[in-house]
């Protein structure tokens, strides 16, 4: 067994990890508790005095939560009982262990990946333990904000698909390919969108995501997007029929707003162009890491495309609704997406999961957080390879498409991270670069 670097952690003061923890997570739980307050009308009105009391008694749980968060106390054992709380609570006994038994496992000095996981699963314990407002997403209304902010980008994203669509019988091979090439980086550059970076501030799109695609060319620091589409097209397989059928894509979604909306872009052209037969988004169970896609998310954005007051706009809708309705684009989660683990754990911790995800031609991991999860949130040195820091989890050739948000960066040539050291210190968390990185269970 190779030897692996330590995990990032706030235990390392002034880094990336350490800003984290002390600022953008107060930050960020200070919000949900205005939001909740907020909203204390709203459970007047739909609980009476009962969701009165249910708002103050979660407000009391965060509040705890946060100043045990200042104030780097021990990690506590979860105590809601639902389906995923022994794992939780197993997970913090294997940090025990790692970090002896002199120290207890605590916020400010444990794997920063487990700790931040922590805090969005403790939020939703605060939620559970309160009835009868147990049902509500605390992140709601920025990431619906976020989607309406985002408006004239959505609409002339909508309305280039349905240009190409309409099209698509008189486009070449390599026509498709180019399309397939800027598709491809409208759902790259669609993850800068997200609300955990921004600690939950406005963060939306407003520039054509098609017109900027040149000018973000040079801020692509691996481009492995050729082999994404050999992958694809090494998927087709020749049908009774004499037609080709083409292979399965699994999406694991990030966030919800302008980036959902681009990987429902590209999940159609996918579709249309006969890319894939059948498209899997794997979304979270519960709100995380502020705008992350769940199943009402989903559901959500696809009605709203296509109530849109829009010609293409609501065309794209319909067309996502039937795909839906027909089979051919599904949603699915699974606990494991809102759990802290390192993805090369999944074989072993999730193995129901990691037998769905081999059923896939390509796996494309959406986003910073699950890049984070890939790499196992570690030390690596820049050049490492990409395959190597996976350590093993390859369930089908799979893809991250991300943008730098987190300082972690794997896979780079010799002097590439020295170089931008030098030209950009904050390179590898201003969400301004990015990576298409691709790995084959099959390749050396
Ligand atoms: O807050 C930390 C973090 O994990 C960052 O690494 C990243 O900015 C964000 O949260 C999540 O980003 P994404 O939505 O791209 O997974
Ligand atoms: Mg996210």
């Amino acid at each position: 067994r190779q030897l692996v670097p330590p995990s990032l952690s706030a235990k390392v003061e002034g880094s990336f990890a350490y800003l984290t923890v002390r600022d953008r997570l107060p930050t960020i739980l200070t919000r949900v508790i205005d939001t909740i307050h907020r909203n204390k009308n709203k459970f007047f009105e739909e609980f009476g005095e009962e969701g009165v009391q249910a708002e103050k008694r979660t407000i009391g749980f965060l509040s705890k939560l946060r100043n045990e968060l200042l104030t780097d106390k021990p990690v506590l054992v979860l105590c809601d009982g639902l389906e995923d709380t022994d794992s939780w609570n197993q997970y913090l006994q294997r940090q025990q262990r790692l970090l002896g038994e002199r120290d207890p496992v605590s916020w400010f000095k444990s794997p920063w990946l487990y700790i931040e996981c922590y805090m969005y699963r403790r939020i939703q314990e605060a939620i559970w333990l309160n009835p009868p407002i147990s049902d509500f997403d605390v992140f709601n209304e920025s990431k619906t904000q976020s989607f309406f902010e985002s408006q004239q980008a959505v609409i002339s994203l909508c309305t280039y698909l349905q240009g190409f669509n309409r099209n698509m019988d008189d486009l070449s091979e390599t026509q498709l390919m180019e399309q397939f090439h800027k598709l491809l980086q409208v759902s790259l550059w669609g993850n800068r969108c997200d609300l955990s970076i921004s600690a939950g501030m406005e963060n939306s799109q407003k520039a054509s995501p098609i017109d900027s695609l040149c000018d973000l060319k040079s801020f692509i620091l691996v481009d492995d997007s050729n082999m994404v589409w050999s992958a694809l097209t090494s998927a087709q397989r020749p049908g009774e029929d004499g037609k080709t059928t083409p292979g399965r894509v699994d999406i694991v979604l990030d966030n919800a707003g302008f980036e959902l909306v681009t990987d429902l872009v590209l999940a159609n052209f996918l579709v249309s162009a006969g890319l894939a037969r059948e498209v899997r988004f794997h979304g979270k169970s519960i709100p995380w890491f502020v705008s992350d896609v769940t199943s009402h998310d989903f559901q959500w954005t696809i009605r709203q495309t296509l109530a849109a007051n829009h010609k293409w706009m609501s065309k794209s809708g319909v067309q996502w609704q039937s795909y839906v309705r027909e089979g051919v684009w599904s949603y699915h989660d699974h606990p494991f997406w809102t759990m802290p683990h390192e993805y090369c754990d999944m074989a072993g911790d999730a193995p129901d999961l990691y037998a769905t995800l081999q059923g896939a031609d390509l796996i494309l991991f959406k986003g910073d957080l699950n890049y984070r999860k890939l790499t196992g949130d570690r030390e690596w040195d820049h050049m490492v390879p990409f395959d190597r820091a996976l350590r093993g989890f390859g369930p089908a050739p799979l893809c991250s498409l991300r943008t730098l948000k987190a300082n972690i960066q794997v896979g780079l040539q010799p002097g590439q991270g020295e170089n931008l050291n030098t030209q950009d210190p904050s390179w590898m968390t201003s969400g301004k670069y990015a990576v298409v990185q691709f790995s084959s269970p099959h390749r050396e």
